[in-house]
């Protein structure tokens, strides 16, 4: 039997994540389980790049772990774990920080704008970033790594790094490719639709997040942005139509001639009320094992334990690999 592609994605525990990382991320990721073998977890190294108050750090690990298994990330089908847990990630870093230019890493977009946005503490660890995040995904020999729009050019340069790795030290890791989900979509703000949807916006409007009660999922659909055409179809220019049209492709299944036909001669009013309906039904039960597993904190800990130790087995044989490949001296001999 051929072996299974490996596939490698992790999220930075900032705060709850919104329906566009669940719709654009975690169903995609649940689904990828039953085909590949797959790695998940929480970047809290990379979410310390951001001050982050110790309390906060803790529970928000806590927490997105919980919600990772929450939407269906099996930890009987994928190893589920804990980046910081796995020291390996914080080592493979360094030697790859010493595989990567300056001029390269100062490119990145996201390095640019977070140091914008940032500007009172722009840290070595926020320009370090992309190669902690190569490290994540070449110490699993990763085949597929899915990621958004904003984290394709740290993918390109984790390309470039191990291609770079492999030409100078002999064949080490495997160049990982992007992988594009089956729903690709791209959840925009409901209140800026030609900006990404993202759960740190100061209009608390223009997001929902995955645990949004019901009444809150509904209140902002229907504030959402639209146009004066009164028509729904999915045409360029009616971003703000477009967007709920996709937020309810991804609850639905169906296509935009599909829900262009099941609106057909309604208004707005009545497309914002199916979209709130099917949002509310797609995360209902999601909210409902979160919030079972959120105070089973025994049960977290030690699935994030497990998980953790089980990542490490296959991190430390390609640490390994790596050092004895740069020449690093091993007294034991190995
Ligand atoms: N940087 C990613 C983000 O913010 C999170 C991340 C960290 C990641 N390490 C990774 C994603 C490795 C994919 C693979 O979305």
């Amino acid at each position: 039997m051929d072996e299974r592609k490996r596939v490698l994605s992790l999220i930075q525990p900032s705060g709850v994540p919104t329906i566009g990382n669940y719709l654009g991320a975690f169903k995609n990721w649940r689904a990828m389980q039953e085909n590949y073998d797959c790695l998940f977890g929480a970047a809290d190294l990379h979410a310390i790049t951001v001050r982050t108050e110790p309390k906060t750090l803790r529970e928000n690990t806590r927490s997105i772990f919980a919600l990772l298994l929450a939407v269906g990330i099996d930890p009987e089908k994928s190893v589920v774990f804990v980046q910081s847990r796995v020291p390996e990630h914080a080592q493979l870093a360094w030697l790859l920080n010493c595989c990567t230019q300056f001029g390269e890493a100062a490119r990145m977009t996201q390095f640019k704008d977070k140091s914008a946005t940032h500007a009172d503490n722009i840290n070595v660890g926020l320009f370090a970033y992309p190669t902690l995040m190569a490290a994540d995904i070449l110490l699993y020999q990763a085949d597929y790594v899915p990621v958004g729009q904003d984290q394709k050019q740290h993918l390109e340069l984790t390309r470039t790094i191990a291609e770079r790795f492999n030409f100078s030290y002999g064949e080490t890791f495997t160049v990982p490719e992007p992988f594009i989900g089956k729903s690709g979509a791209r959840i925009m703000s409901l209140q800026e639709p030609s900006k990404k949807m993202s759960k740190s916006d100061l209009n608390t409007k223009a997001f929902i997040s995955m645990l949004d009660e019901p009444s809150v999922i509904t209140k902002k659909i229907k504030s959402a942005v639209t146009d004066s055409e009164a028509k729904v179809r999915f045409a360029p220019g009616k971003d703000g139509v477009n967007n709920l049209m996709d937020i309810y492709s991804c609850c639905t299944g169906k296509d935009y001639e599909a829900i262009e036909r099941e609106f057909d001669g309604h208004g707005y009013g009545d497309f914002k009320n199916a979209v709130a309906e099917a949002l509310v039904s797609e995360l209902g039960p999601v909210q409902g094992e979160y919030k079972r597993l959120i105070s089973d904190k025994a049960y977290i800990d030690s699935r994030a334990a497990e998980g953790s130790r089980t990542a490490e087995l296959f991190a430390r044989r390609t640490l390994a690999k790596a050092m004895r490949k740069m020449g690093f001296y091993d007294p034991d001999g190995r």
